[in-house]
Formats: C-alpha cells, sequence, structure tokens
C-alpha cells in the first residue's frame, strides 16, 4: 500500500511558501531522505521548472516509487539509493539540496557525514535546506518540542532535536554561510545555507 504521512499534507503548503522563492533560480534539487515521496510530488508539481531527485534509504523507495508513478510527473527522478553515512554519494552536482524531518532521526555522526556530503555535490551559489524543529543556546523553542525529543530518544536513543549553533558549525567547516532562518508553524523553522 502506498504510505501516507498526514505531517506532510500539513506542512507542505507552508514549507512551499518558503522554498518556492528560496528555489525560483535553481534547476537541479536533491532531496535527502524523501520519506514517503509526498513532498516530492508535491513540490515539484509546484515547481516544475526543477528537476527534482529524490533518495533516501532503500527500504522506503518501493513507497517513494508508488507516488511518483502515480503522480506521472516529468520533473521527478526516482529515488537514490542515499544513506548519508554508508552509500556513495552521487556523482551529479546540485543547486539546491533539501532535506524535511531529517536530522533529528539521524544519530550525529550521520549528521556530519550529510553536511559533509552535501557540501560536496552543491555547486556554488547553491543552497541547502532543512525544515524541522531545532534548538537555540541549547534550550527547546517550545515545550512540545522537549516532549517530542524525549519520545526521539525513547524510539532511539542516537536521534534528538539538533542544535541550531552545530548544525551552523557544519555548514561552516563545508564552505556554506548561514542564508535565512525562517519560521514555520508549530515551532518548526526553515534553515537555509548557500554554500561559497
Ligand atoms: C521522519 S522521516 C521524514 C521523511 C520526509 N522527509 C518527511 O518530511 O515526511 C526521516 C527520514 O530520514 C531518513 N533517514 C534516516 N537516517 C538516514 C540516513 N542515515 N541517510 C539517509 N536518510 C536517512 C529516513 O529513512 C526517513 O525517510
Amino acid at each position: 500500500m502506498k504510505p501516507y504521512a498526514e505531517s506532510c499534507d500539513q506542512n507542505r503548503d507552508p514549507i512551499l511558501s518558503v522554498i518556492k522563492p528560496l528555489f525560483a533560480e535553481c534547476k537541479r534539487i536533491l532531496e535527502i531522505g524523501s520519506g514517503t515521496g509526498q513532498h516530492a510530488v508535491y513540490f515539484t508539481e509546484k515547481m516544475p521548472h526543477l528537476i527534482w531527485h529524490t533518495s533516501d534509504r532503500a527500504e522506503n523507495h518501493a513507497g517513494i516509487k508508488m507516488w511518483l508513478d502515480e503522480a506521472n510527473l516529468l520533473n521527478t527522478r526516482l529515488p537514490l539509493a542515499l544513506d548519508v553515512s554508508k552509500d556513495a554519494w552521487p556523482k551529479n552536482q546540485y543547486d539546491g539540496i533539501f532535506s524535511a524531518n531529517c536530522v533529528h532521526i539521524m544519530a550525529k555522526s550521520e549528521v556530519q557525514a550529510m553536511f559533509a556530503g552535501c557540501a560536496s555535490v552543491l555547486l556554488s551559489g547553491g543552497l541547502l535546506v532543512l525544515y524541522g524543529p531545532f534548538n537555540y543556546g541549547g534550550q527547546y523553542s517550545s515545550e512540545s518540542n522537549a516532549q517530542f525529543d524525549l519520545w526521539l530518544k525513547e524510539r532511539n536513543s542516537l536521534s534528538g532535536i539538533r542544535d541550531f549553533e552545530w548544525l551552523d558549525s557544519l555548514a561552516n567547516q563545508g564552505g556554506m554561510r548561514l542564508q535565512g532562518d525562517y519560521e514555520m508553524p508549530v515551532n518548526n523553522r526553515i534553515l537555509c545555507w548557500e554554500k561559497v
């Protein structure tokens, strides 16, 4: 059965309102951790100038393909096998990378591998765009995020909401500079870095 995440229906329009202007001049996007594939289908319908390359760990590929097959869009690409810390990164270069709700699922070592990989495949001027909850100054931005973090860690002790400052330092190490930090509904943010 086709996988479905209600959260994607809830967050897709607020995300689109931020990424549409950010990706206006982009051509080729890599999505990391495409999950169900719902975001890929919705965003490529709304931004037909983009070629949107989905990716995820192999276990999610069948579901992503179901969404892509049904939508039958010209500008989506079948999922690449990309576990950020285990698989070889694509040889292609991208002018945009998008990832929603992934860095709090990944272990910290995987997040480090993800930022290094992103730095290696982003063109100069390209954008890395992350959506999700983040901590600032070591503090949760809401009680609901604190509860969510507990839930994440009970599920997998290596998961957890990441500090903005740590992510920004990883981006800087990869030659990326913060372009924007956008407030989103229900205590989420969009962080955007530009490759220098
Ligand atoms: C909470 S889901 C988010 C899925 C989708 N982006 C969304 O917003 O609905 C987290 C995603 O991160 C992916 N993920 C976790 N660890 C990963 C890794 N090491 N490399 C690549 N993807 C990973 C999972 O397979 C899953 O698709």
